[in-house]
């Protein structure tokens, strides 16, 4: 349920960024339909027939990609969320500890450390990992290969910060969510805060940004443009040829802004803020939460 007393809801934001690298990210048709708190209808994704975890279908992505010497694996959240971000990052009065999960491949997590905060930023697949080390070498950046499900040798109460920037939506089945969500908080010390960038189904994004119409329309589509889990095939650009890679679908869950309040709050957190942007040009629509573990 949604604490309307402590959450301010601002509506729809479209930061003016280009973004000049394919961003690609189709998450699979609309399976089943529910009434939502919103009174809309709530999409969800369909079980791809590849039912590995996504992290394992992240690695083959992310392999593909270096193989055909793709130099950003782009089309996760890219550089538009990734400027989002930064708002927040800049505006604390204080830095700390921070730790960035389902890291990708580490920019979010080199600009926090460019902005003084402390980061230990992790993801499950191994060949992001490496690419991490190699490209960012910031002397307050670690990274590490690890589950954010899986958490247990981190100490608790140990971060001041915690970013999630799709990851949370990576995490298909509510009761993998809901473990991960458990360590988020656990390894956060009181008071400290949470902040998630995660997919929103089309009615969510129509509610909160009305405004929005041509573009509702337009992530409606692709949502549901994607109908079976088959591998997808990107084109780049590297150094004037055309590259083409194909990789695994990956599917993500489309929780509105209400469910991802409502295990957050499950999880312990006191959501603090949420609005629904749509950060760039060519990107998707997606809750911002700021949330906090309780003092
Ligand atoms: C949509 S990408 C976002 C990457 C990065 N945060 C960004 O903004 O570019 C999701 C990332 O989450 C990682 N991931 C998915 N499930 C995970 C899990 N259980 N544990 C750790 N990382 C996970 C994937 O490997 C992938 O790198």
């Amino acid at each position: 349920m949604l604490e309307r007393g402590r959450l301010v809801a601002h509506g729809c934001g479209t930061a003016n960024i280009r973004c000049s690298i394919p961003h690609e990210r189709r998450p699979l048709r609309t399976s089943s339909a529910s009434k939502t708190a919103l009174g809309s209808t709530k999409e969800r994704c369909t079980v791809p027939s590849d039912t590995r975890p996504e992290h394992v279908k992240y690695e083959e992505r992310y392999r593909a990609v270096y193989a055909a010497g793709v130099p950003f694996a782009a089309g996760d959240h890219g550089h538009e969320s990734v400027a989002l971000c930064r708002e927040f990052l800049e505006t604390r009065t204080q830095r700390g500890k921070l730790i960035d999960f389902g890291c990708g491949e580490g920019f979010t997590a080199a600009m926090a450390a460019e902005f003084g905060y402390e980061v230990l930023a992790i993801d499950a697949a191994p060949s992001a990992i490496a690419k991490c080390k190699q490209t960012h070498t910031h002397p307050h950046l670690r990274f590490r290969q690890a589950d954010v499900c899986e958490l247990g040798e981190i100490d608790s109460d140990s971060f001041d910060f915690a970013l999630d920037l799709g990851c949370f939506h990576m995490l298909v089945d509510d009761a993998v969510a809901r473990r991960y969500l458990g360590h988020a908080h656990r390894v956060l010390r009181p008071g400290g805060f949470w902040y998630g960038q995660n997919l929103v189904p089309a009615d969510d994004a129509a509610a909160w940004c009305p405004h929005e119409r041509e573009r509702v329309e337009w992530w409606r589509e692709r949502i549901s443009e994607q109908s079976d889990g088959a591998p997808i095939t990107d084109t780049f650009e590297v150094e004037g040829k055309t590259v083409e890679v194909t990789r695994p679908h990956t599917s993500a869950a489309f929780r509105g802004v209400r469910e991802q309040v409502s295990l957050l709050t499950a999880a312990g957190f006191r959501v603090d803020s949420a609005r629904v942007v749509t950060p760039g040009v060519n990107s998707p629509f997606e809750a911002v939460l700021v949330a906090r573990k309780p003092s």
